[in-house]
């Protein structure tokens, strides 16, 4: 147990997926984990632990933000042993060849400032994804026939932005969508050796203001949590 997961020690896998939302983590368990078990409910953040094509997975909402994600990733490395963390999320689509539904695999996520920032002081650290999850993913998803996108992401502190300009500087270099989580969980991983990597969906798009109907949801980041699990135990 530790202060905000209330999992017995050895209930928490050592592949971990991370989406934002915990009821999303109930739904990927139920759906694509065999005998899923809850192991955690401390806030209403839930985590399941069952097995994959044999394998023990533990699915675990990380909350929305780098804040609120520094809190699980921690004490999943530091405290239950996680090797392998995919965050499976949302993100919002930042280039016209980036649409609504297609999958982006974040090689690396920009930030202007993240939970570790403080301790990076004036180096601008670059949170990258573990490259064997990457090419992984990108078989994964290929085997699916998804279209997905390989780049950069932008990893915000405010969903509300009040700085356009700042997007349009993402826009300008590059930057295939925005989220608020990875380049913490990135960090991480480089901090204790783990592995990360983030699969995220894009559910609406800054340019188009078009938006996933909740109906195609289902659907389509179901295709998301399989590339995470075929990535992580390939
Ligand atoms: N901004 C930040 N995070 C997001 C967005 C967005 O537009 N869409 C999905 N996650």
């Amino acid at each position: 147990m530790t202060i905000h997961i209330g999992a017995a020690p050895g209930e928490i896998a050592e592949t971990v997926l991370m989406p934002g939302d915990p009821y999303r983590a109930r739904w990927a368990a139920e759906t694509f984990l065999t005998d899923a078990k809850l192991v955690n409910e401390v806030r209403g953040m839930l985590g399941f632990t069952g097995t994959y094509k044999g394998e023990r997975v533990t699915i675990q909402g990380s909350g929305m933000g780098m804040p609120s994600l520094s809190i699980y990733a921690n004490e999943l490395i530091s405290d239950y042993n996680a090797q392998t963390l995919i965050r499976i999320g949302s993100c919002g689509g930042m280039q016209p060849h980036v649409a609504v539904r297609d999958v982006v695999l974040a090689m690396s996520a920009t930030t202007i400032t993240s939970p570790s920032s403080v301790i990076f002081r004036d180096i601008n650290f670059a949170p990258t994804a573990s490259y064997d999850l990457l090419a992984a993913a990108v078989e994964a998803a290929k085997a699916k026939g998804v279209k997905t996108h390989v780049g950069s992401i932008y990893s915000s502190d405010v969903f509300y932005a009040e700085r356009p300009d700042l997007d349009e500087q993402m826009v300008r270099h590059g930057i295939l969508g925005v989220e608020m989580e990875a380049a913490e969980l990135y960090t991480l991983a480089a901090r204790h050796g783990r592995r990360a990597l983030a699969v995220l969906t894009v559910s609406d798009h800054l340019q188009t203001g078009e938006a996933l109907p909740s109906e195609d949801r289902e659907k389509t980041f179901g295709d998301m949590v399989e590339i995470a699990l075929d990535a992580a135990f390939a």
